[in-house]
C-alpha cells in the first residue's frame, strides 16, 4: 500500500532505563546526529520521571516526548498510578499501551489495552498500541489469528474518528530484547496483516492512513531493509533508543527508504 499517505514514525522506548539526571547529556550527544532531513517523526518514550526533563532538553528540537503507560483511571484513590490527565499536562504527546512487558508482568488484557488507548485519544495523544505473538503462537501457526484478535480487540474501544490518529506497533514476543529479530518478510507479513484488519472492519480510507510499526531488536544495521516494506511505517525502539549514534542511524534509515537526503 503507497506510503504516501500516512507518517513514518521511529519511536524509543527507553524502558526502565537512565535517571532523569542523565536524560540531558542523552539529548545533548543526539541532537548533532539528527537527520536533517524531517522525513519521519522521532519520538523518546521514557518513564513518567524522566519527562519533564526529557521535554525541557528537546526543547525546539523536533523531538516529540512519550510516556511508556497510563493508569485506566481518570484520578482518585489509586496509589501510585498516573493519569491521562497528568500525562498531557506535562506536555506528553505520545503513550504506548500494551506492551508485551506490561501484559506478562502486569496482567493486562487486549480489553485493558483499548480502554487505555481510547483515553490516551479523549486527552489528546497519541497512543503506540503494541501487538506480537509469543515464540509458541508463532511455532504453532497462531500468530495471524492472534495478531488479528489483538487488533480488533483495541480497536473495538475506538471510534471512527479517532482511529487514524492512532499508531499500532507490531512487536513479536521473541525478538523483544533477544537480538533476534523478525525477518523482513516474516514482519512485513504481520503488518499487512494489521493493515487487511482495520480495511476489513473500518475502510480503506483509514487503513492507508495508520502508521504501522516494527519492534523487535530493530538496530542501526537491520533497520533499513524493516523499513523498506510496505506496510512497515516505523520502528518501536528499545535497546537501540539508548544509543545516541544508533537511534540516528535508525532515523537516518526512514531517509535512506524514501530517497531523501539524510544529512
Ligand atoms: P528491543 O525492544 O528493541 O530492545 O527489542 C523493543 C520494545 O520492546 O519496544
Amino acid at each position: 500500500m503507497n506510503k504516501k499517505y500516512r507518517k513514518a514514525v521511529i519511536a524509543g522506548n527507553w524502558k526502565m532505563n537512565m535517571v532523569p539526571s542523565e536524560v540531558k547529556g542523552f539529548v545533548e550527544q543526539l541532537r548533532p546526529l539528527m537527520p536533517k532531513a524531517k522525513t519521519c517523526e522521532v519520538v523518546l518514550c521514557a518513564p513518567y520521571t524522566h519527562i519533564t526533563s526529557l521535554r525541557r532538553a528537546m526543547k525546539d528540537s523536533r523531538i516529540s516526548v512519550g510516556a511508556e503507560d497510563l493508569s485506566l483511571h481518570d484520578k482518585g484513590a489509586y496509589t501510585g498510578e498516573v493519569s491521562a490527565a497528568m500525562l498531557e499536562d506535562m506536555g506528553t504527546q505520545y503513550v504506548i499501551v500494551g506492551h508485551s512487558e506490561r501484559r506478562q508482568y502486569h496482567g493486562e488484557t487486549d480489553f485493558m489495552v483499548g480502554e487505555k488507548a481510547a483515553i490516551v485519544l479523549e486527552h489528546g495523544m497519541t497512543p503506540i498500541i503494541c501487538v506480537g505473538e509469543s515464540l509458541e503462537q508463532r511455532e504453532r501457526e497462531l500468530t495471524m489469528e492472534y495478531i488479528r484478535y489483538q487488533v480488533l480487540a483495541a480497536l473495538s474501544y475506538i471510534p471512527d474518528n479517532k482511529l487514524r490518529q492512532c499508531v499500532i506497533a507490531y512487536e513479536p514476543i521473541w525478538a523483544i530484547g533477544t537480538g533476534k529479530t523478525a525477518t523482513a518478510e516474516q514482519a512485513q507479513e504481520v503488518c499487512e496483516c494489521i493493515r487487511r484488519v482495520i480495511r476489513e472492519r473500518r475502510g480503506a480510507r483509514v487503513a492507508r492512513s495508520i502508521s504501522i510499526l516494527y519492534g523487535g531488536s530493530m538496530n542501526a544495521k537491520n533497520a533499513e531493509e524493516l523499513l523498506s516494506m510496505p506496510d512497515i511505517d516505523g520502528g518501536l525502539i528499545g535497546g537501540a533508543s539508548l544509543k545516541p549514534d544508533d537511534f540516528s542511524k535508525i532515523i537516518a534509515a526512514v531517509a535512506a527508504v524514501t530517497g531523501e537526503e539524510s544529512k
